[in-house]
């Protein structure tokens, strides 16, 4: 059993894997409304990953005989300024992500919460990589600057990203 502190702690983080998901397609729909469909694909495989990090954390919460406690998701941005804003702001939600994500691992240690403590270290390694890849996609596009064959190259890349493999 866990804490209750820890409880609604991993609730939160639920929480913030939904958004995440809610998030990646509002990104999606972007990037469909502005025909970079390999770049849409890539989005709707995120948003999938981040309901598979928030599926994770709703099993575990169960698993350790707490309660699932669903709250409301704010309404993610609608536009951006270009495609390359969308990745830094992709960027810049990681980053976000993997703070709170070591915020809940120190809370896990301060309570001496092992198991809690062992569960959360995939999402940390999750982090590492995720943070990787919106940055690479960040400097491709500033590599690339404006040059229309560039981002029709890019988008072509990105549209090949295949899903990942189930890990609940
Ligand atoms: Fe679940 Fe992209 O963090």
């Amino acid at each position: 059993m866990i804490s209750e502190k820890m409880q609604v702690a991993l609730n939160e983080q639920l929480n913030k894997e939904l958004f995440s998901s809610y998030l990646y397609m509002a990104m999606e729909a972007y990037f469909e409304d502005n025909n970079f469909t390999g770049i849409a694909r890539w989005m709707e495989l995120q948003a999938e990953e981040e309901h598979i990090h928030a599926s994770k954390l709703y099993s575990f919460i169960i698993k350790v005989g707490s309660r699932v406690k669903l709250q409301s998701l704010a309404e993610p941005q609608f536009e951006w300024d270009s495609p390359k804003a969308v990745f830094q702001a992709v960027y810049e939600h990681e980053q976000f992500i993997s703070k709170s994500i070591n915020d809940l691992l120190d809370l896990a240690i301060d309570e001496r919460d092992h198991a809690t403590s062992t569960f959360l270290h995939w999402y940390v390694d999750e982090q590492v990589e995720e943070e990787a890849n919106a940055a690479e996609i960040v400097r491709n596009f500033e590599m690339i600057e404006d040059s229309k064959g560039g981002l029709f190259l890019l988008d072509r890349e990105l549209g090949n990203r295949v899903a990942a493999a189930p890990t609940v």
